[in-house]
């Protein structure tokens, strides 16, 4: 496994695999790897025979400073991690090469109407960071397969919104939501829970499967407050709790066939995000 922290070094051995005709996936993170981030590795080990992971803590996607300060940076053991997984070759860019006039004066990638609510809305500005990174880290990388979370739903429509509309050649593949053995989705924000707000966080998950067990296609809206109030009762300041198209993330309507139930939630300081995804049927 090579690292590599400047993109004129990694293009030589790209432009290598693109001669030999060898797929290249490319799994994108902030660091911090979890259990989560290793099922997307492997899930991107199955379909290239070459693997890519980046890691770069992207300043343009944090709308609090403090928030980007106090994100957890642990490359050394991200590295022993990645290197037990024998995948090609990590990218950690410096900020000065993505951002080299820095993030005020960058350029910026938006996506209209998708990024308007929910994490769009209560975090301003979040998507248009992620969606200029990821097209940086698509420009320099020039993958075949890119591998997003099914975690992160919103994020992972918008970058298929965006990988069609800039008409970037690459398949994005979604991998599935990890979960401790409570249910709750695996996040680097969960190690900032204190015992007690951790065992409360296993709710969201019970919360999401019952909304998704008693799921009706009639009187949406009380179906969304019964999860925001469930939420609500065990401590929770509720962003949002909506039951929606998952093709889209519009409202149910006589098209749609899949169903995600999204909620984003704070508990103390930490905000935690989750969905489920069902058939209407
Ligand atoms: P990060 O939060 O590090 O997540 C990297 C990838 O891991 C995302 O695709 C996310 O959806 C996925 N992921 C997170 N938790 C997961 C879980 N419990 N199970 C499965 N996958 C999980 O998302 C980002 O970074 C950034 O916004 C990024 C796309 C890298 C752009 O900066």
């Amino acid at each position: 496994m090579k690292v590599f922290s400047e993109s004129k070094q990694i293009r030589e051995p790209i432009a290598a695999c693109k001669n030999k005709q060898e797929k290249i996936a490319l799994v994108p993170t902030m660091g911090h790897l979890h259990d989560g981030h290793i099922a997307l590795i492997q899930l991107a080990k199955s379909l290239a025979p070459r693997v890519i992971v980046s890691i770069f803590v992207n300043p343009l996607q944090f709308n609090q400073e403090n928030d980007f300060t106090a994100y957890p940076r642990t490359l050394t053991s991200d590295l022993e991690k990645l290197t037990a997984l024998d995948i090609d070759a990590v990218f950690t860019p410096q900020p000065i090469e993505l951002y080299p006039d820095g993030i005020e004066l960058a350029p910026k990638i938006i996506i209209p109407k998708l990024t308007a609510e929910f994490d769009g809305e209560f975090r301003p500005g979040h998507f248009d960071g992620v969606c200029t990174v990821v097209t940086k880290l698509f420009n320099i990388l020039t993958p075949d397969i890119a591998v997003f979370g099914n975690k992160d739903y919103q994020q992972l429509l918008i970058i298929r919104r965006m990988t069609r509309d800039l008409n970037f050649n690459i398949d994005i593949v979604a991998g599935n939501t990890e979960r401790e053995s409570d249910g709750l989705a695996l996040s680097s924000r969960n190690s900032h829970l204190s015992a007690a707000e951790r065992a409360r966080a296993a709710n969201i998950f019970a919360i999401l499967s019952q909304t998704k067990t008693q799921f009706s296609i009639q009187d949406i809206p009380s179906q969304e407050h019964f999860g925001t109030t469930a939420l609500e009762k065990i401590g929770m300041n509720v962003e949002y709790f909506s039951i929606r198209d998952a093709l889209d993330l519009q409202p149910i309507n006589n098209t749609t066939k899949d169903i995600v139930v999204l909620t984003a939630a704070w508990l103390g300081d930490i905000r935690l995000i989750d969905n489920v995804l069902f058939p209407i049927g």
